[in-house]
């Protein structure tokens, strides 16, 4: 049919819109506990850029402690400054699946929230290093080469999921999206608790204090998600969370313990650089758990995830490396996960 033929001149009604199409037109409001959150995520609204960047003099600061702290924010923007496009999407995926109004909110919150932090690490990095990124950043010390290089490889990594991201969007409904955001907000909101305790800047115990907030909603507004799907989730459904748990775990572990190898392709004096930038990053003040108290919090981190998923029925995957016994999954492959932060 041409597009200028005018329908509207020979039906009294237009045809049926296919579907999934992009907008709803409608309201429906079910999920009470939803609302709730978004209501606290407008009170709760916060900008980076007013934080107390006064007290901050990173001068006082030696090169090489400058850039093992960049360093760290940099390792966390691999995923905070993916987390926007990837929460963006899920937005969109809300919109075409016609979901509940409060639920289309929340998402968009959460890619909202995402950004901030993303800007976060940002200004962060770009006041430590007088320079933008890491990447094209002119290193000043050894260890700030060494790190440059780890920066690079982390770089590269991360990229690799975005197409695979982009396929299991569409694929997957968004209960099974929840399991894997989930992980993340479990992960992320482990995280920044530490980071705020163990900082002595004020301007970093503010952002991680507020950053920490941020992904405590993330992480109520999966569970309300959950208890809202979870009960009719096919065993078909099942299986894909307990992989994409996962993979999860592999692809978080850069961030939350160490990146392990069999997902991560990393030069062999990756682990030692980035022990040597924490080392030195602790001792100037910046609080990085220590491995074992990384390791600790991500098995705790862990059990708590399970005994959500407990609670459903849905099996939880072996983690032998913090001694979680499970289902054994094998075949995790990196165009097939869905990460976030
Ligand atoms: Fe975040
Ligand atoms: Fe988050």
């Amino acid at each position: 049919m041409a597009s200028n033929e005018k329908l509207a001149e020979k039906m009294e009604f237009p045809p049926d819109t296919p579907q999934p199409n992009i907008y709803p037109l409608s309201w429906v409001r079910k999920t009470q506990k939803m609302e709730e959150i978004w209501a606290s995520s407008q009170r709760e609204q916060w900008d980076p850029a007013k934080l107390s960047w006064d007290t901050f003099d990173p001068s006082r600061y030696s090169w090489e402690e400058r850039e093992s702290i960049a360093y760290w924010w940099t390792l966390l923007s691999v995923f905070d400054a993916s987390a926007p496009p990837v929460f963006a999407q899920a937005l969109i995926k809300t919109y075409e699946d016609h979901e509940e109004d409060p639920v289309r909110r929340c998402f968009f919150s959460v890619t909202r929230d995402e950004q901030n932090h993303e800007q976060m690490c940002g200004l962060a990095i770009t006041r430590l290093l007088d320079h933008p990124d890491a990447l094209t950043y002119a290193p000043k010390t050894d260890l700030g080469m060494k790190l440059q290089r780890n920066v690079r490889w982390l770089y590269y990594n991360g990229a690799r999921y975005w197409e695979g991201y982009k396929k299991a969007v569409p694929k997957y409904n968004l209960s099974v999206l929840f399991s894997s955001f989930l992980m993340g907000e479990i992960a992320a909101a482990t995280i920044f608790h530490q980071m705020a305790k163990g900082c002595e800047e004020i301007v970093f115990q503010e952002a991680f204090r507020l950053i920490g907030r941020d992904e405590g909603r993330h992480m109520a507004i999966c569970m309300a998600l959950m208890e809202r799907d979870y009960p009719d989730l096919t065993d078909q459904d099942k299986d894909t969370i307990t992989k994409q748990i996962r993979a999860g775990y592999l692809f978080l572990s850069a961030v939350l313990f160490e990146p392990p190898v069999e997902f991560w392709d990393l030069p062999e004096d990756f682990i030692p650089v980035q022990q040597q930038a924490e080392a030195v990053a602790r001792a100037a003040g910046f609080g990085i758990p220590s491995r074992e108290t990384k390791l600790e919090n991500w098995r705790n981190a862990m059990l708590n995830l399970k005994g959500i998923l407990d609670r459903y029925d849905t099996p939880f995957p072996a983690i032998p490396e913090v001694g979680i016994s499970g289902k054994e999954i094998l075949d995790v492959e990196m165009d097939e996960i869905i990460p976030v932060f």
